[in-house]
């Protein structure tokens, strides 16, 4: 016999598109007005930054949509090395490709200039450098005000090499912006990342974009995802149910669609995700989240950083800065600096005066983990093929 068996509507993982989109619902609206109207207001140049596993990615994947929806054409890349190149010989052509045969034919009528010339020589390599800003403003007028260009760069960071070409990038944007082109460029990184790179006089392009600071969603919002999804799948979820999947997920975007997933999956063809399905999820949702996000997250950080929150872990709940200060054996500015770092980034919060606790939940547990570890004395694991060495020749 076929059960019913209803395939899972979460989708847990890195750049993978939520079948609800949570929160954020003023950004996006006001985001895509501008797709409408054209009208930017503050909206050019946008910057997302956020914790791994809040939802940049994602909300990049919407706006394109979005963007696309409204008849905009969209350049999507990430800051990696080549980024530079790969927009000019490789997605630039595909757009052109792709466009309409009038809006084609207008983008040849404009070529006088750089673009249409390069293009027009079949085949041939494009001569005298062309540059980024001259495509840019080509393809905007191409569109005759009927739509724009949007673009947008996730995985923004500080390394140098990136840093180099991403500002070399932003200087094309820049200029394309200044001549009239209709852009709207929004880039996306983790915000330890972003804080640093924010600091160098080349960006201040980027210093300007609007800011967003994506964190957790609200409990509401965090219910409403996991209700929407599931009801989406074609099931329901027990009243008890969504209260222990929305604590357990703390509005934590990556952990909503683990939880989900896990809960859904323990009984796929039962009309309703019931209590025991939401327990089953508990601990699986919130292992995998410690191996999947919150190791990353940790991983970002500088040594002194982890320093930081490793004398914070002894604590259970709050911990006394004073009490910090002793365990660091550091004065109290230095403690002071990376307190505040910890806090702008979203690991910490103040818990009254003269205290902090962690913000990002198991975090703390992760830690203490690994100190336990360390603690043990980490042995490697046994070779099962010890005893079954390569036979020699
Ligand atoms: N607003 C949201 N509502 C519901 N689920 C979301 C939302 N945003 C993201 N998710 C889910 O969370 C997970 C992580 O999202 P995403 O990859 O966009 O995070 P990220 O911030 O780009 O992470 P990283 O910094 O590591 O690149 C995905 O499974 C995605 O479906
Ligand atoms: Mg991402």
């Amino acid at each position: 016999m076929i059960r019913n068996h209803q395939p899972s509507p979460f989708n847990p993982g890195y750049g993978r598109k939520p079948a609800v989109f949570g929160g954020h619902r003023q950004a996006i609206s006001e985001l895509s007005a501008v797709f409408e109207t054209l009208d930017f207001g503050e909206n050019q140049s946008v910057l997302v930054s956020g914790l791994r596993g809040a939802g940049k990615t994602a909300m990049l994947s919407l706006l394109q949509d979005h963007a696309m929806g409204h008849g905009w054409l969209v350049i999507s890349d990430d800051a990696s090395r080549g980024l530079m190149d790969r927009v000019m010989k490789s997605t630039i052509p595909r757009i052109r490709n792709a466009l309409s045969e009038p809006a084609h034919n207008r983008l040849s009528s404009f070529s006088i200039g750089q673009f249409g010339v390069s293009w027009e020589q079949a085949g041939a390599a494009r001569e005298a450098a062309p540059l980024l800003r001259h495509d840019l403003k080509a393809l905007s007028d191409a569109l005759e005000g009927r739509g724009g260009l949007l673009i947008t760069i996730d995985e923004v960071s500080s390394g140098r090499t990136r840093l180099r070409e991403l500002s070399r990038f932003a200087l094309e944007i820049q200029h394309a912006l200044t001549s009239g082109a209709n852009i709207m460029v929004v880039f996306a990184g983790i915000q330890v990342d972003l804080n640093e790179l924010l600091k160098h006089e080349h960006n201040t392009f980027l210093r300007r974009s609007r800011r967003l600071d994506f964190r957790r969603l609200t409990p509401d919002e965090t219910r409403y995802v996991i209700a929407e999804t599931t009801s989406l799948g074609g099931r329901s979820v027990a009243p008890a149910a969504l209260d222990h999947l929305t604590s357990i997920s703390q509005g934590y975007p990556y952990l909503i669609q683990l939880v989900g997933d896990y809960a859904w999956r323990r009984t796929p063809d039962a009309p309703v995700i019931s209590i025991e399905d939401a327990d089953y999820a508990l601990e699986r949702g919130i292992k995998a989240v410690q191996d999947r996000v919150i190791s990353r997250v940790y991983d970002d950080l500088s040594e002194r950083d982890k320093d930081f929150l490793r004398a914070m872990a002894q604590d259970e709940g709050r911990t006394r800065i004073a009490d910090l200060k002793a365990r660091m054996d550091a004065y109290d500015q230095y403690v002071q600096v990376y307190k505040r770092r910890l806090i702008d980034t979203g690991y910490v919060q103040s818990a009254g005066h003269g205290y902090v606790e962690f913000s990002l939940p198991y975090l703390d547990q992760y830690i203490k983990s690994l100190i336990d570890e360390e603690a043990r004395g980490s042995r490697p694991p046994a070779d099962p093929w010890g005893d079954f060495p390569p036979p020699r020749i």
